[in-house]
């Protein structure tokens, strides 16, 4: 039988109610390195529309990694955490603490210090030079992880999810164009991931959801991952997660995590499919990557994948899951990467030029007004048919 976006999911013995997930995004919505009451609302607001998994905004699991400024900081945000929880949990959706470390990808601009990475190699779109990681940088990351981990469990998240996407630590180390070391971590590419997955379960048990979002193509074949050797990795991970997010992209293409509409939609499809096969089973797979249509990433639950992830869609559309129960087609994401763009040192707040209330869901709710009137509208862009709507919302007849 064919599944739906809209059936329950089971991890860990814990519920999603849809195979939807909000994917992990910064949105400078964050106090100072605090989740703010911005943040609660923005995925209560997304759970409210049907979502199956939030994953929260990436924390960074250990001081010095600091990519941007208001980059939300593990060690702090125990309470952010326990208030999305309890914002989204009424409405049945999972909610996933997003944990990382930028590395040689981050920023030195407010830490003031070197980065870090497990070899000096510069990223070249920043020409930051990074510093190799020393034995015990690296125990202070991997016990970074099992702090954040446990500040998640204390919080009573669902679980984590562990960043080794393509501007993450973790991938730095499984990819030869960023891994020289000639210590143990450089001939076994595979162990910090392992030892930090390892840290990482003992804090949560097998009652919580174990995610991975692992980078299976860096598009480098020469030296970067590739999807056969991601394929390999994610066989022998498997059985050591409750789910895993296949992405694409590193040192040279970060940009291939959210391309704009020049790039097909479900771009990964075929990486995904690849990786479902490998690991046969042993662990559900999501699809992410301009999943934006909901009849074509219901298409991808037959065969590709277990879910998928549809985070500018859920940006355009918070009800993108309740519309597709209602049978109704949620407000499209054209993919412009706009107003959703926000790595920037004027720190814009999230937002979508087709949704005017993402990133403001604090602001109170459109209501009926008894001193209707008639009004045109002119123009028929985004801005004119917002105007529209919201006056229809609040009683007013435009035209
Ligand atoms: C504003 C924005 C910022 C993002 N930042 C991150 C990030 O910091 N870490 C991450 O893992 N993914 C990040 N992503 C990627 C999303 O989680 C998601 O994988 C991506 O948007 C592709 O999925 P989509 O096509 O469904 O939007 C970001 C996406 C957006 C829209």
């Amino acid at each position: 039988m064919s599944r739906a976006l809209t059936d329950q999911i089971t991890l860990a013995g814990r519920t999603a109610p849809a195979r939807v997930i909000f994917g992990p995004h910064e949105t400078n919505l964050a106090e100072g390195r605090l989740f703010s009451g911005r943040h609660v609302a923005y995925y209560e607001r997304r759970a409210r529309g049907g979502a199956g998994i939030v994953v929260t905004e990436v924390a960074s699991v250990h001081r010095l990694d600091h990519p941007y400024e208001r980059a939300p900081l593990a060690e702090t945000n125990g309470d952010g955490w326990a208030r999305i929880v309890a914002a989204c949990r009424p409405h049945g959706t999972l909610v996933l603490a997003g944990l990382g470390h930028c590395g040689l990808q981050g920023s030195s601009a407010w830490s003031q210090s070197a980065l870090q990475a497990p070899s000096r190699v510069p990223d070249p779109s920043t020409r930051e030079l990074p510093a190799e990681m020393t034995g015990a940088d690296i125990d202070a990351v991997i016990e970074g992880f099992r702090r954040a981990a446990a500040i998640a469990v204390a919080a009573d998240a669902d679980g984590v999810e562990l960043d080794a996407g393509p501007t993450a630590l973790l991938r730095q180390f499984l990819s030869g164009l960023t891994n020289h070391r000639v210590d143990e971590y450089g001939a076994d590419r595979l162990l910090l991931l392992r030892e930090v997955l390892t840290a990482v379960r003992e804090e949560l048990g097998t009652k919580r959801i174990v995610a991975l979002r692992l980078s299976c193509d860096e598009n480098a074949p020469w030296a970067g991952i590739t999807p056969d050797a991601a394929a390999v990795w994610a066989r022998d991970l498997a059985p050591h997660l409750d789910l895993l997010t296949v992405v694409r992209g590193g040192l040279y293409t970060p940009e291939t995590y959210r391309p704009g509409a020049h790039t097909p939609e479900t771009f990964n499809d075929e990486l995904c499919r690849g990786i479902s096969e490998a690991v046969d089973g042993a662990v559900p797979v999501v699809l992410q990557g301009s999943v934006v249509d909901p009849a074509r990433a219901a298409r991808a639950l037959d065969g590709t994948c277990d879910m998928v992830e549809m985070t500018r869609a859920q940006i355009a559309d918070p009800d993108l899951v309740r519309s597709i129960r209602d049978g109704r087609e949620p407000r499209p994401c054209v993919r412009c990467n706009q107003a959703c763009l926000v790595r920037d040192f004027r720190n814009p707040i999230v937002g979508c030029i087709g949704n005017a209330e993402a990133g403001h869901e604090t602001r109170p709710p459109v209501r009926p007004t008894r001193a209707t009137r008639d009004v045109m509208v002119v123009g028929g862009g985004p801005a004119g048919l917002e105007a529209a709507r919201v006056l229809a919302e609040r009683g007013h007849v435009s035209w």
